[in-house]
């Protein structure tokens, strides 16, 4: 699992009046609503004595704690000690880590991480949506598999005609139809291209946790574009949940979209079996333990992106995470620790760099 990319928590129709507690990368985290919608995210570790920050109520646009009442603004500052005097100060410390949020296609996301703005990924752009002559549907679902094969299932062009025979590409991937195969490599992530006689297609990654599919179908009546997208929430190294999005600009309507929805209800099930029972659970990142092909290209463009990425100090040690134990919590770096070394909680523990 990897901080510094934009995280799925919730569709934002989940999110009212009442706070929310939302598990990603092995943490909690309270995600509230001031009196103006705008949402916020924060570490659900209250730094007093570690109840669920969102099990409390909003008041005054802060999160107040359920146990004693200390109250945290939407930065994660503590505004207010219910048993210090009016005019105390209150401890610096007395803060817990705020991460920022973007409200966006009806999902809040949040930035699970400490870089500072300008060296952020964007959201990886649905740019069909709201637009004129495109629908678009979505899925949110749970797996019970590691981010990175689910990711590259995305990538995996060639499972189609096995996994998904109703999709009727039985054949497309025969080596002497393809064409123009290759490889794009773009500043957060890769790009693979191919067509086939039938369709053609575009598929890549965005950063550790965003993915898409872009299928242009030239198939007689059978003539448009499918553009599927995936945005991955890691609960923790087993568990994912996928929001997934789907536009199309041919066979629109509402009856159609629920047919969409019935047909990709029915790849998911098709797809989640297999990624599920995929071991090793974790994607390998050296060569050997896998024997890949030139169509599993893009697999190991991802996988290159992983180890940057990892190379960064941006992967999570899983292993060190849960050998702590029982009576130690840890918290994902949010940007204003790059300010500050006054915090009670320590960051996660991170993977050695340069490893595999
Ligand atoms: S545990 Fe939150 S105020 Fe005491
Ligand atoms: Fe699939």
């Amino acid at each position: 699992m990897y901080i510094n990319f934009w995280i799925p928590m919730a569709l934002a129709s989940e999110l009212e009046d009442t706070p929310i507690r939302v598990a990603a990368l092995s943490q909690e985290f309270a995600l509230f609503r001031n009196s103006e919608g705008k949402a916020f995210c924060l570490a659900d570790v209250c730094v007093h004595r570690g109840s669920s920050l969102s099990a409390g109520k909003v008041k005054s646009d802060c999160l107040q704690c359920p146990y004693h009442g200390w109250e945290f603004d939407g930065e994660g500052n503590c505004t207010h000690i219910p048993t210090i005097a009016s005019d105390a100060k209150i401890p610096g410390r007395a803060r817990v880590d705020s991460y920022p949020v973007i409200e966006r296609y009806g999902v809040v996301f949040a930035f699970l991480g400490d870089l500072p703005e300008e060296e952020r990924p964007d959201l990886l752009e649905i740019s069909e949506w709201d637009q004129e002559g495109w629908s678009t549907t979505h899925l949110v679902y749970p797996w019970q598999a590691n981010l990175e094969r689910v990711v590259e299932n995305g990538l995996d062009a060639t499972h189609t005609e096995f996994v998904h025979p109703s999709a009727g590409l039985q054949g497309s991937f025969d080596p002497e139809k393809l064409e123009d195969a290759r490889l794009v490599e773009h500043p957060w992530g890769n790009e693979y291209l191919m067509s086939t006689p039938a369709v053609e297609i575009s598929h890549g990654h965005y950063g550790a946790n965003h993915q898409w599919t872009f299928l242009g179908f030239k198939m007689g009546d059978m003539t448009g574009h499918f553009r599927f997208y995936s945005f991955v929430r890691p609960v923790d190294e087993n568990s994912v949940i996928r929001y997934i999005f789907h536009a199309r600009n041919f066979q629109l309507g509402e009856k159609m979209d629920k047919e969409m929805l019935k047909t990709n209800l029915g790849f998911e099930a098709e797809d989640r079996p297999v990624i599920e029972a995929m071991r090793p659970l974790e994607s390998p990142l050296g060569p050997g333990e896998e024997l890949l092909l030139p169509e599993d290209e893009i697999m190991l463009a991802y996988r290159r992106s992983l180890k940057k990425w990892r190379d960064n100090g941006w992967h999570i040690d899983s292993e060190k995470l849960h050998d702590a134990g029982r009576r130690c919590t840890f918290t994902i770096p949010s940007p204003a620790r790059r300010g500050s070394s006054a915090w009670i909680r320590n960051t996660v523990p991170m993977s050695a760099m340069g490893g595999d």
